[in-house]
This record gives C-alpha cells, sequence and structure tokens, in this order.
C-alpha cells in the first residue's frame, strides 16, 4: 500500500504504538506537555543532527517517525535510553522523544514519513 490511515483516538497521551507501512515500523506518540516542553527546549547546538522539534511534528502532541535506526537500521525500543525517547539496543544510540540522535552511534534523527492528519484522531501515512 502506498499509503494508509491509522485511527490514533485511543493513545493515551504519554504512549505510543507501532504500525506498519511499506513494510516499515512507523513510531506514533502522543505526547505529553511536559515532553513537548523539554523538547521544544533542546539547544540546537547539543544536536548532532540539528532539528528544532517543531520541524519534526505537524501538530506537537503527535510524533510519527520511521522506526529504524538511523545507524545500521535496527528498531529502537520505546521509552529507554538517556534521553525519554527511544534506545538501539544494536549498538547503543540514544534517541529523544522527537526521535533525534543523541548519544551513540547513529548519524542522524529518525525519519519522517510523509503523513497528514484526516481528522483529529486519523492520520494518513504515504
Ligand atoms: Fe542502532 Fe547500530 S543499528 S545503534
Amino acid at each position: 500500500l502506498a499509503n494508509a490511515e491509522f485511527d490514533i483516538g485511543d493513545i493515551p497521551l504519554g504512549q505510543g504504538i507501532t504500525v506498519k507501512w511499506r513494510g516499515k515500523p512507523i513510531f506514533i506518540r502522543h505526547r505529553t506537555p511536559a515532553e513537548i516542553e523539554r523538547e521544544t527546549a533542546v539547544n540546537m547546538n547539543e544536536l548532532r543532527d540539528a532539528e528544532p522539534d517543531a520541524a519534526r511534528a505537524q501538530q506537537p502532541e503527535w510524533l510519527i517517525i520511521v522506526g529504524i535506526c538511523t545507524h545500521l537500521g535496527c528498531v529502537p525500543i520505546a521509552n529507554a535510553g538517556d534521553y525519554h525517547g527511544w534506545f538501539c539496543p544494536c549498538h547503543g544510540s540514544h534517541y529523544d522523544v522527537s526521535g533525534r540522535i543523541r548519544k551513540g552511534p547513529a548519524p542522524l534523527n529518525m525519519e519522517i514519513p510523509p503523513y497528514k492528519f484526516l481528522t483529529n484522531t486519523k492520520v494518513l501515512i504515504g
């Protein structure tokens, strides 16, 4: 499928789900106000692949990323690592709650797939 619709209305605040799109895991995370505040406050100088949080989420409460580590392609584990986001167990890359690489060998932030919101609770990926 080139694109796929997902219902996100049941994802509790502070939690996420993994869906499949074009054979890839996509992480959809319902971010809390505290998480959004923390990620938007990050200084760009601290980032290896400098991207402001606002450039990574069309709606701040929803982070939608391709769940593939940019080092060698493992699938990172949610709610783990030193930056509260994801931890890749293969070689130890730590990602924040914006999916940005913060520590470890991965060179880039996790990718953002093309998507748009159809309603407040439905997103079209692709
Ligand atoms: Fe994720 Fe190497 S594949 S750290």
